[in-house]
């Protein structure tokens, strides 16, 4: 499962950039950096130089004139956008200048999400955000997790029924669909796919003119609040995915006590969690054949839930859905995964299933309502989850299982770094209103900005203030 959006997003102008489809500024979007680390064994953990950059559809889509291209209901205006070619003429993507505005916020090697986000008048509206990792280059990072391992630290304790914080890889395309009508690509979060084959406004960062959904593979690492886990491959043939998945969730294999607050694993507290994508041969080009999930805390390997270990084997997922096989389960999974897929972060809830397919009856503890997001924001208005330390790379090369209380060492290069997950005051009950969108009051383009600067019959200013460069769009 994957969040999905009700509307876009509209944000506020002042002091933002724009980007015409066909000739994006990249430096318009201010995308937070967040250290994420690749390890080896022979080369300990090295910093690598990313950031995180936020989903396309949290952008605003407008005319030079500042007027929407979006439709009140959220859809594409089919006037402005008939086509992909005409839609990149007539339709600008802003850059996101404010990623605290959209409940994210980071600080070294840690990334901290919130739902909500306080309005100035101190109502609570929904932020939801979803997050791509992004290369130095402006492509997205390409994880290959085949025959290796992928290691973070997550403080869950904020997150309560119903909410999902949520780290998984999608194959998407590595430059977010970039093209001669999307300039901006990764840099703009573009071209989101998942295994629920989603129908958006846009696909792969064109305009959707087909109606059809973009699939791909899917590999849910984690999608967990502070009282139920989950774990889910969701591999795809060229037409469709296994939508399902085959979830390994330790409460409804009967290990009821294993997660939640105060249990084995204890989600009071910050924790490490290790995935490792184990191949028939142990090369990075094997075929998968097994999953292992392991946790650490207080930097100690905890007893995994049952005597098996924590494993999901090709057997054990075409057991657990009767749709895995027909994907060709866990192979095709490393298959996506050897290829490389993206690294996705999300915080979401779900206002019509409550997200109780992750926490109610056999898979959770979590009554069937109080997931419903109008008492979350009531009850839980600051609900947020961190993640840090993000690290991957050869088996055995990204943990250890060594002493420590609530901090996760890593090496990097010749050094020790260590990094804690930022511990969070719980929220105590705010009435709120809730607010589904804004609209913001677009004031007319100066030439000092974005303005008009020359065709047919002009006789304004032709030239724009540094570092703006006037450029032909049409007469
Ligand atoms: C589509 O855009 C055009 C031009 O801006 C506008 O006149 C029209 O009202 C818009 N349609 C919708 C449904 O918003
Ligand atoms: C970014 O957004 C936050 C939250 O809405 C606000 O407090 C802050 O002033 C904004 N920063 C800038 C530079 O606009
Ligand atoms: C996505 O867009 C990129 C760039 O145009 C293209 O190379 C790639 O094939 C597209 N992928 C899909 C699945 O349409
Ligand atoms: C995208 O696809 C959906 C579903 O077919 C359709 O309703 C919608 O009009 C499409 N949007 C655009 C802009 O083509």
């Amino acid at each position: 499962m994957a969040p999905r959006f009700a509307s876009v997003l509209a944000v506020a102008l002042a002091g933002s950039h724009l980007a015409f489809a066909q000739n994006p500024d990249d430096t318009a979007e201010a995308h937070p950096k967040l250290t994420t680390y690749k390890c080896s064994k022979a080369g300990g953990c090295v910093a690598q130089d990313t950031s995180v950059v936020i989903d396309w559809n949290y952008h605003w889509f407008h005319t030079a004139d500042w007027l929407s291209c979006t439709t009140a209901s959220g859809a594409i205006n089919t006037t402005l956008c008939p086509d992909e070619a005409t839609c990149a003429r007539n339709c600008f993507v802003q850059g996101d200048t404010n990623y605290t505005a959209n409940g994210v916020t980071t600080s070294g090697d840690t990334l901290t999400m919130y739902q909500y986000t306080k309005n100035s008048d101190g109502a609570y509206q929904n932020a939801s955000p979803r997050l791509y990792l992004l290369g130095s280059d402006g492509n997205y990072e390409m994880l290959q997790l085949n025959g290796k391992e992928l290691t973070f630290t997550v403080d869950l304790s904020q997150l309560p029924c119903g909410e999902n914080g949520a780290l998984y890889l999608g194959e998407m395309d590595k430059t977010g669909g970039r093209s001669q009508y999307n300039q901006g690509g990764a840099n703009y979060g573009g071209g989101y796919c998942d295994a629920q084959c989603p129908v958006q406004n846009w696909r792969n960062g064109t305009i959707n003119t087909s109606g059809a959904g973009y699939c791909c593979n899917e590999m849910d690492i984690l999608e967990a609040n502070s009282k139920a886990i989950s774990f889910t491959p969701h591999p795809c043939t060229d037409a469709d995915c296994d939508r399902n998945g085959c979830g390994f969730n330790p409460y409804s294999q009967g290990y009821k006590s294993y997660y939640g607050p105060g249990g084995t694993v204890d989600t009071t507290k910050p924790f490490t969690v290790v995935t490792q994508f184990n191949t028939n041969d142990g090369t990075a080009s094997g075929t998968l054949t097994s999953i292992t999930r392991k946790y650490l805390q207080t930097g100690v390997v905890v007893a995994s839930a049952n005597t098996g270990g924590d494993t999901l084997t090709s057997e054990m997922c075409n057991t657990l859905d009767s749709g895995a096989a027909a994907f060709g389960g866990l192979a095709t999974s490393g298959k996506a995964l050897a290829r490389g897929m993206v690294l996705t972060f999300a915080i979401w809830n779900d206002v019509t299933g409550y997200m109780n397919w992750l926490d109610t009856g056999s898979n959770g503890p979590c009554s069937t309502t109080e997931g419903d997001p109008s008492l979350i924001i009531q009850n839980n208005p600051t609900t947020h989850v961190v993640f840090s330390g993000i690290r991957w790379g050869d088996m055995g090369s990204t943990f250890s299982s060594g002493s420590g209380s609530g901090t996760t060492t890593v090496k990097v290069g010749t050094t020790l770094t260590t990094s804690k997950a930022s511990t969070a005051t719980a929220s105590t009950k705010v009435t709120t209103t809730t607010k589904t969108s804004s609209t913001s009051s677009a004031v007319g383009p100066a030439q000092t900005h974005y303005g008009q600067c020359g065709g047919k019959g002009w006789t304004g200013l032709t030239a724009c203030v540094s570092p703006y460069k006037c450029v032909v769009s049409n007469d």
